[in-house]
């Protein structure tokens, strides 16, 4: 069974809140990292939070939430072991589970609708990692991470 980390800031809390029981509607785990309300909190704590769930396997993936999707992304990125995905589309959401092995999705609030965003969540539920030719590109990004020459 999956499990998902999901997290979004004050401008995404109802659209966190939608796709979080999307998610459970489809019989996947989640844990939820907040933010809890609409009180007006920075994006960067829950995009590391969310960052920090997946890197150290307490989840085995995550989607994060902002206004536009890109602060938290950011943040979640800067965890070491982080790929997320800022995605508005399906094919990009695809992709980036496809190509990239990417294991945190992002999502902007204020930019797409929660229709749009269900219809990410399918692709990115629905596609795999195809290994081959991605894995080496992938293996380049974590080698540099880690400091290793690749
Ligand atoms: C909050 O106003 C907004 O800046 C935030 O949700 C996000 O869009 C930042 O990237």
């Amino acid at each position: 069974m999956i499990k998902f980390a999901i997290g979004s800031d004050h401008a995404a809390f109802h659209f966190k809140e939608e796709i979080k029981q999307y998610i459970i509607g489809k019989g996947y785990e989640v844990e939820d990292f907040g933010t809890f309300n609409l009180e007006s909190v920075d994006y960067s704590d829950y995009g590391i939070a969310v960052g920090e769930a997946v890197a150290s396997g307490a989840a085995d993936m995550g989607i994060v939430c902002c206004g536009t999707g890109i602060g938290i992304s950011i943040s979640a990125n800067k965890v070491k072991g982080v790929r997320a995905a800022l995605c508005s589309e399906p094919y990009s959401a695809k992709m980036a589970r496809e190509h990239n092995d990417a294991n945190i999705l992002a999502m902007g609030a204020r930019v797409i609708g929660i229709e749009l965003a269900k219809m990410i969540v399918d692709e990115w539920l629905n596609a795999k990692f195809q290994n081959g030719r991605h894995s080496r590109r992938v293996k380049k990004i974590t080698d540099y991470e880690n400091n290793r020459v690749s």
